[in-house]
């Protein structure tokens, strides 16, 4: 394979407080970069704690402050990199007005990156953290299958904000914005774009996809339904495990003739199937399955074909996905022994 790393290289991963961008950061010190890093408050020990060790064993990791919505926030941070990658997005899902917490500022703060990596000089790529929000193709019948073409309609969402609209919309939008400024600025530009992300996290607060993720064993009714929203507004809830996610990432900077977006789905799995799975595979947390019918049939997959067929392998299915997160939970006193 034909890759981008001669020698010792530097990336930046922004927002390394969060929940796949300290293991992508862990994983790209282990593989030997030097990495630097983002965060909004370097101060706050507590959501520090993670990449405060990992300095202590790595004395290439760098810390930065920036904030997606400062102007010049990150030139500092990427100045001197040969990659970047963009993982940083608001996550505020309560949010009473999404446009101004959620989509301004990942837009902005997507152009903010991009335009660091500009001035530089030195960023040969940048690998931007999508999602499958931005991918919600028009979902007709069962089994339409959703590739990198698919894109979620904006204006259909922001004229019926279903729940969770507004997390969906920002990440379309600073998808698009992405791809505006890579194609003006001549940008070396890929999008990965990963469904529910689910396994063990290096931070001290387990995020809150991962939490959803395990509402149907933790019996958590406000994140059940969250869940059931995303299968109304995707008709699906796929899942991959962070690491996968991140060996993706890490798989795209390195690959020299990887082009576009990438969907990066490791198991297609709808809302009642999963209830159905984790119930017969962890009888004793009584798992819900009585959903009516609700979503029975409907269902998108989420093709990872193009990211396979570049050569990408997935480590783990929906197995070693949830042994994996029941095993953590129950370390964290989540779920009882
Ligand atoms: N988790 C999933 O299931 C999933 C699925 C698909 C795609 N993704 C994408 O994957 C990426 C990472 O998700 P995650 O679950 O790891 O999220 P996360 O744990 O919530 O991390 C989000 C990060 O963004 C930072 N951030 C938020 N607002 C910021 C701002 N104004 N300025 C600077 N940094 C800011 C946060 O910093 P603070 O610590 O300061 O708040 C945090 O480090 C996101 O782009 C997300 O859209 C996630």
């Amino acid at each position: 394979m034909t890759t981008m790393i001669d020698g010792k290289k530097r990336a930046c991963v922004t927002g390394g407080t969060g929940y796949m961008a300290s293991l992508l950061v862990k994983l790209l010190l282990e593989r030997g970069y030097a990495v630097n890093t983002t965060c909004r408050c370097p101060d706050n020990q507590k959501k520090m704690s993670h990449l405060l060790e990992l300095q202590a064993s790595f004395e290439e990791l760098r810390i930065f402050r920036a904030d997606l919505t400062q102007e010049g926030s990150f030139d500092t941070a990427v100045a001197g990199c040969d990659f970047v990658f963009h993982v940083a997005t608001p996550m505020n899902f309560t949010s009473k007005d999404p446009e101004k917490d959620m989509i301004k500022p990942a837009v902005q703060g997507t152009l903010n990156v991009l335009r660091a990596c500009a001035k530089s000089n030195t960023v040969k790529r940048v690998i931007y953290t999508s999602s499958l929000a931005a991918s919600m193709g028009r979902i007709s019948g069962t089994g339409t299958v959703i590739d990198e073409g698919c894109w979620t309609d904006v204006e259909l969402l922001a004229s019926e904000k279903p729940p969770g609209w507004g997390y969906s919309v920002s990440k379309t939008l600073a998808e698009k914005a992405a791809w505006d400024f890579a194609k003006e600025n001549n940008t070396d530009l890929i999008a990965i774009l990963p469904p529910l992300i689910v396994g063990p996290s290096l931070t001290l607060e387990v995020s809150a996809s991962f939490s959803s993720a395990m509402a149907f064993l933790t019996r958590n009714q406000f994140l059940i339904n969250s869940m059931k929203n995303v299968q109304k507004l995707s008709g699906s809830r796929s899942i991959s495990h962070v690491e996968d996610v991140c060996q993706a990432h890490i798989f795209v900077a390195e690959k020299e003739s990887v082009s576009g977006r990438y969907i990066c789905c490791a198991v297609n799995i709808t809302f009642l199937e999963l209830a159905n799975y984790l119930n017969r595979r962890y009888p004793e947390y009584n798992v819900p399955t009585d959903f009516g019918d609700f979503f029975e049939k409907a269902k998108a997959i989420y093709s990872s074909e193009k990211l396979i067929n570049e050569g990408f392998r997935f480590k783990y299915g929906i197995e070693e996905i949830y042994d994996q997160a029941v095993d953590y939970f129950k370390t964290k006193g989540l779920l009882p022994k």
